[in-house]
């Protein structure tokens, strides 16, 4: 009786320390954050621990597998970024365990850069027509986003429209006058007083004058006389050849 309770106790206590095989990422437990500035390099580090035998692991950076050598596999596993870019900021990285991929763990990168503003250098809008200025950005930590219209702080005139997105700033004019006519400074600005722009220059072109109505019914009438021309050429043409093969037949 004493044998078969100490085997059962053994085999429970095995099952035990079998079952609480973990995971860590970068030393912790639970999902995490990795923060880093960008073109810093980024280390992250998972581990099975409490494990009886060899595990394999596997990393996905958002749903895309990472490719790994599996000399870096098992037990432990390390996925390194050389230099982080804007473009890595919000990514998660999530490391698994492939005899049991419910077993997994999340780090998500948190990654400081300069804001990023895109835009055309120029545009054009005839004069009369609306336009739309945008200014796309993308920035970590957040910044401040406004309009300056030839360096001066826009005070929006009644035909203007601001539009914001969470990554873009948006300039609508309508009926465009050339007094609008400007270089149009999409700005990004830190709480550092850091500021990053994006100028835009707007030309409003002259009206476009559609052609006259008496132009177009003149070329209309020059037009039709030219078929006609070319019909009665043909015609007589034809007469003619009717006449020579008259001539002929005879
Ligand atoms: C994790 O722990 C190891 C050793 O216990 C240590 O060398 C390493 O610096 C730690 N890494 C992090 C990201 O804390
Ligand atoms: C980013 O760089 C600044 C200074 O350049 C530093 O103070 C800060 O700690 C860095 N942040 C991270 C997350 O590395
Ligand atoms: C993985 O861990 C297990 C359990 O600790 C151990 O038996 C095995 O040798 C380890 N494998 C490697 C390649 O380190
Ligand atoms: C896989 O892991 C989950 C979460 O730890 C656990 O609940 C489940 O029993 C495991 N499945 C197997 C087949 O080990
Ligand atoms: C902005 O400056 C340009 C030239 O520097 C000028 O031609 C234009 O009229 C100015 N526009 C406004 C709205 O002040």
């Amino acid at each position: 009786m004493k044998k078969f309770i100490l085997v059962l106790l053994l085999s429970l206590s095995y099952l035990e320390t079998a079952t609480t095989l973990q995971l860590l990422l970068n030393n912790i437990t639970t999902n995490g954050r990795l923060s880093g500035n960008v073109s810093d390099s980024a280390t992250m580090r998972c581990e099975v621990v409490d494990n009886t035998a060899d595990e394999t692991l596997m990393w996905y950076r958002g749903t895309q597998q990472v490719d790994i050598k599996s000399e870096n596999s098992v037990n432990i596993s390390y996925v390194c970024i050389e230099k982080l870019t804007a473009e890595d900021h919000g990514v998660s990285f999530t490391c698994l365990l492939k005899s049991n991929t419910s077993m997994k763990l999340s780090v998500q990168l948190f990654v400081l850069f300069d804001p990023i503003l895109t835009g055309d250098q120029q545009m054009f809008v005839e004069e009369g027509k609306d336009v739309q200025i945008t200014c796309g950005f993308k920035a970590n930590p957040a910044a401040t986003m406004f309009w300056r219209q030839n360096n001066s702080v826009i005070t929006l005139p009644s035909n203007f429209e601001e539009y914001m997105t969470t990554d873009s700033l948006q300039l609508t004019i309508k009926k465009a006058e050339k007094a609008n006519a400007a270089y149009y400074s999409c700005v990004a600005l830190l709480t550092n007083g850091t500021e990053v722009v994006q100028v835009i220059e707007l030309i409003v072109e002259d009206r476009k004058v559609p052609l006259p109505v008496e132009a177009i019914a003149a070329a209309v009438v020059v037009g039709a006389l030219v078929i006609a021309f070319g019909l009665f050429a043909r015609r007589d043409k034809i007469i003619r050849c009717k006449k020579s093969r008259d001539d002929t037949a005879m």
